[in-house]
């Protein structure tokens, strides 16, 4: 065991860039990177519209806006929760494959932090890439408040880009005054879910961000909405994809209306405009009216850079599963009417309007059912995931990485992933290795079908 000093310093902390992309602290606009070894969460105030400042707004740290987090890999991670709100909460670390007592799950991995205490959560993230961190309790008003943060953990030998912008991509349910209104509708949440209303990039309506002129521009983005499904689009630039929810894809390929969900991530080879002044617009056409989530101006003379002078990011160590002696389970999502799940501490929502194989669980009645899978640690599973019902779940598996394959709606990219957006009526195949001992959460991260249902874990021994 680690003592807590040598965790804290091995710690690497916002605002410390690797060595390269120096660039990133002119031109990356990242004003909220801080210096914390404690992440306090706490009440605050913040200006997301210009009505004035919207109160009961739930942060992390001292700015506004939460802290982008940045360690390596395979280097120790230290941070100390200290929660100042007056409810309990916890940080899960979306994506990350970390030991399962520091996953952030009440009543499965760990206890409540109560308003006043705190938790000292330490891994050592075997992967590189972008991920995030957000409670896993009272989810849709700690989220739908504000508690969502991204985390880099890099890689130092990453290509070198000439900046890099991270995009916190979330919306609020605001009223016309700035203010918050109900979170959710229960017609709603048995539906798509409840959409906000104020579409924010880092907290702010399309913001804009200077960049070198024709310069290389690593864009990660996370979609951290409770509810949105985004389709996303470069216009004014060339743009690559070149990882999908943290892991490097297979080969780059161009953006074009790419769909992500809740919880998913995406990191993009933006190629500035030449032109001083020129700027590229990141879109989301899903709506009924495109929405610009930021803006991207060139600045300078052009760097006259090329997306094919970028090496392929580094794969990260995940396990390749072993198809030719896979076990498969079936999981099947449906609606469910269901009684009144029992009230939890932690919020419920007081309904029951999803489930995975007919058990719903609302997970914090603090009562959880048995696991919905038990696994042999070191063996391949395949999850058969069928969605009969009309809605796109982003369904999110904690703690294991799995290659979606073959799917009977999506043209597949190979890649590894956490978090998967199956359409309706979508049959899909979601390949792992269960090499990480514990319980591990499986839910939509549409949080209200969370919240009412759609919520389960699988154990691996
Ligand atoms: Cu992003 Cu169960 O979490
Ligand atoms: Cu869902």
């Amino acid at each position: 065991m680690l003592t807590r000093r040598t965790l804290l310093k091995g710690a690497l902390v916002a605002g410390a860039y690797a060595g390269g992309i120096g660039l990133a602290g002119r031109f990356g606009g990242l004003a909220s990177a801080q210096a914390a070894t404690t992440l306090v969460a706490r009440p605050g105030e913040a200006m997301i519209t210009d009505t004035g400042p919207t109160r009961g707004i739930m942060t992390y740290g001292d700015a506004e806006v939460p802290p982008i987090l940045r360690t390596r890999r395979g280097e120790a991670f230290a941070l100390r929760l200290d929660n100042k709100l007056d409810e309990p909460t916890t940080v899960h670390w979306h994506g990350l494959r970390i030991d399962n007592r520091m996953d952030g799950v009440p009543f499965l991995t760990q206890p409540y932090v109560y308003g006043g205490d705190g938790f000292d959560y330490a891994f050592t993230p075997p992967d590189a890439g972008t991920f995030w961190y957000h409670p896993h309790c009272n989810t849709l008003e700690q989220m739908g408040r504000g508690l969502a943060g991204v985390i880099v953990v890099e890689d130092p030998a990453d290509p070198v880009f000439d900046a890099e912008i991270v995009l916190n991509l979330r919306d609020w349910r605001l009223g016309g005054d700035g203010q918050f209104i109900a979170q959710f509708k229960p017609r709603d949440a048995a539906r798509a879910g409840t959409f906000g209303t104020v579409r924010t990039a880092n907290w702010r309506q399309s913001p804009q961000y200077d960049a070198p002129a024709g310069g290389l521009v690593r864009l990660r983005l996370a979609a951290t909405d409770v509810t949105r499904i985004l389709t996303l689009q470069i216009e004014g630039a060339d743009a690559e994809v070149i990882a999908l929810d943290g892991n490097p894809a297979a080969t780059r390929f161009a953006l074009d209306h790419l769909m992500i969900g809740p919880g998913q991530r995406l990191d993009i080879a933006l190629r500035m405009p030449d032109a001083e002044g020129a700027v590229a617009m990141l879109k989301d056409l899903r709506g009924t009216k495109p929405a610009t989530l930021a803006t991207f101006r060139a600045v300078g003379t052009s760097l006259k850079r090329s997306t094919g002078d970028l090496p392929a990011l580094a794969a990260n160590p995940l396990p390749e599963p072993d198809l030719s002696a896979a076990t498969e389970i079936p999981f099947i999502l449906s609606a469910s009417a269901e009684e009144r799940p029992k009230d939890g501490i932690c919020g419920s929502l007081g309904y029951n309007f999803w489930a995975i194989n007919r058990v719903p669980w609302a997970d914090d009645s603090g009562d959880p059912t048995a696991p919905l899978a038990e696994m042999k640690a070191g063996r391949t599973y395949i999850f058969n995931v069928e969605n009969p019902t009309p809605q796109v779940h982003p369904l999110h598996l904690h703690g294991l990485a799995f290659r979606p394959m073959n799917s009977s709606k999506q043209a597949i990219r190979p890649h590894f992933s956490d978090t998967y957006l199956i359409l309706p009526d979508e049959k899909v195949q979601l390949a792992l290795v269960a090499d990480n001992p514990g319980d591990w959460v499986f839910h939509c991260h549409i949080i209200e079908h969370q919240k009412t249902g759609m919520t389960s874990y699988v154990r691996v021994t």
